[in-house]
């Protein structure tokens, strides 16, 4: 702000020179001024270009690149980028994503700094350019800030109870069960898992978030959602959006101005929004469509009298109208975003585990030998885990799960800005400083997990030394402290559902059409590029 005022200050100062030698009419005077205005312009853009940088130039990192910052290195190097860049400049380094400087934290020591114990100055995440014009978005518990924030978070907390959990089973085991009953036909020819376990999971949270049956994963009606139209529409507009609108850092001229001139992306947005054929207009009349979509979803539920209270969208109206503090609180446009939030942060992040384990368990005969003898041992096929059971009687599954998370993390990057001057690792960061947690870098690191490249789940056996001699916060695959993700017991509870019941039936091997190597899409979270395409082999024992 106070940069961009004086990039103007400068211009304006610099104009009315200008006029005032012209009036005095020298040639000699006007050339001056001219020089007078140049001058003037570079030395603006050159301080707002490097205030960022002033303040955090203490901290390590690559020599930068005017413009673009360290944006090169990440188009050289991918995602691996910011584990070579902690070999070496450490564990705390400065990254420039453009203009805009991060500050990368590379060491589970430093992310327990950041994310417990000076949380009360670094309790915010910072807006990426992508969410900047999209309310939907911000208004979600992921992006709120403050006060705000922790008022809804503290409201939301009592939906994700052991007990309220405990209570979906039978949804979840149901919307399973019927997704791999489309396995069936299967066996004859390949299947593309992750596009069967996406449906799934949406399935699973649209019936958790907005109490819909959206019907996606039943056997032969993939593609005949819901009968409800509104439902069916937005469902559409829903997977658009996360599929072929990719809403990532190549998803428009104005994002990527936004990285390298903030100031200019907001006008920019505005104008590109205005011209057909933009990837700026499609992403706005698509958050416009999806926002209208999600506002009537919820003032339909809002006029409801008998709504129950087990989806995550009536038990917040139930809180607004019994709480006057709720009622504040939770004004319509705010439980829209926060019910679309649980679908998205809630369907490909579980989808994507899902797949995940599948692709890596097909690759490893000794742990799928491991893994069937648990799942076998724990009693006749029908019986159903409880809540209990799956935390306490599957400790290899446990393993798997934590392994293939480690291995294939969905977010390897974290969000944070300081709210105050704070010290971390030694250095002193200005408020406002965009405060990036390494979960990827520290899911590699050899010294908590020597050869991080092998899949090998007993690495999270309990009793090995390895585990024991681990930092506590080597593995957060879903973020640390109070900022952590609210969904996690839940997405666990339906993963580990999830496979038990499909190696019950079913073992899996990679399809001959499955690349090798793996290939990633980096969006939003992590995803597989060409799918997981596997061949289902039906077991003899069901
Ligand atoms: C495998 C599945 C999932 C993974 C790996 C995952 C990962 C994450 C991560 C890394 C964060 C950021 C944490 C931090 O900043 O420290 C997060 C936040 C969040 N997640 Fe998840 N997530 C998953 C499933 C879910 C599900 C199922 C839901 C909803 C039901 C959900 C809702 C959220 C929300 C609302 C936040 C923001 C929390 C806040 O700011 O207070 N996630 N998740």
């Amino acid at each position: 702000m106070y940069v961009s005022s004086l990039l103007f200050v400068c211009l304006g100062w610099g104009r009315k020179r200008m006029e005032m030698e012209m009036s005095l009419g020298g040639g000699m005077e006007g050339g001056a001024a001219y020089l007078f205005t140049l001058v003037a312009l570079v030395v603006g853009f050159l301080v707002y270009f490097y205030a960022p940088y002033w303040g955090l130039r203490k901290v390590p990192g690559p020599p930068t690149t005017p413009l673009v910052g360290h944006l090169p290195l990440l188009a050289k190097h991918g995602p691996d980028v910011f584990s070579i860049l902690a070999k070496t400049y450490g564990p705390i380094y400065r990254f420039h994503m453009g203009r805009q400087p991060l500050i990368i934290i590379a060491d589970a020591e430093l992310c327990k700094e950041v994310g417990i114990k000076k949380f009360k100055s670094i309790s915010n995440r910072s807006l990426p350019s992508p969410i900047a014009g999209s309310p939907l978005h911000q208004k979600g518990l992921f992006f709120t800030r403050d006060s705000r924030w922790s008022a809804m978070r503290n409201t939301i907390i009592s939906l994700y109870q052991p007990s309220h959990l405990a209570s979906l089973i039978p949804t979840m085991q149901s919307y399973i069960e019927s997704a791999t009953r489309n396995l069936s036909k299967a066996e004859a020819e390949d299947v593309t898992f992750s596009d069967l376990s996406l449906k799934l999971a949406t399935d699973v949270i649209g019936q958790a978030a907005f109490g819909v049956d959206f019907g996606l994963s039943k056997e032969g009606s993939p593609d005949k959602p819901n009968k409800d139209d509104e439902v069916s529409a937005f469902i559409k507009e829903h997977i658009y959006s996360t599929t072929s609108l990719k809403m990532d850092l190549s998803g428009s001229f104005s994002i990527i101005l936004g990285l390298l001139i903030p100031i200019l992306q907001e006008p920019f947005r505005q104008l590109l929004r205005r011209i057909p054929g933009t990837a700026d207009r499609k992403i706005d009349q698509t958050n416009l469509r999806l926002s209208s979509r999600v506002n009537k979803i919820v003032a339909k539920r809002a006029c409801e009298k008998q709504r129950g209270s087990k989806d995550f969208l009536s038990a917040i109206l139930n809180a607004r109208e019994s709480d006057r503090a709720s009622s504040d609180l939770f004004t319509s446009d705010y439980i829209g975003a926060l019910t679309y939030e649980h679908l998205l942060a809630g369907s490909a992040t579980t989808s994507f585990t899902l797949s995940s384990i599948l692709y890596l368990v097909s690759q490893h005969p000794e742990v799928e030998k491991k893994l069937l003898q648990e799942i076998d041992a724990f009693g006749p096929h029908d019986l159903i885990p409880t809540a209990e059971d799956l935390q306490h009687k599957f400790p290899y599954l446990d393993q798997v799960v934590k392994e293939a998370m480690r291995l294939y993390i969905v977010s390897p990057l974290v969000a944070r800005e300081t709210s105050q001057k704070v010290e971390v690792g030694g250095y002193v960061l200005p408020k406002g400083t965009w405060v990036w947690l390494a979960l990827g870098v520290l899911a590699k690191d050899h010294k908590n997990f020597p050869e991080p490249h092998v899949f090998r789940p007993e690495r999270f056996d309990p009793a090995c030394d390895e585990e024991k001699r681990r930092h506590p916060y080597a593995h957060i695959p879903f973020g640390i402290g109070p900022r952590a993700c609210i969904g996690q017991k839940f997405s666990l509870q339906e993963i580990k559902l999830s496979v038990i019941h499909l190696y019950r039936k079913y073992v899996f091997r990679h399809s001959p059409q499955m690349e090798s190597p793996l290939e990633f899409q980096y969006g939003i979270v992590l995803n597989f590029k060409h799918g997981v395409k596997l061949q289902v082999i039906k077991r003899s024992i069901t």
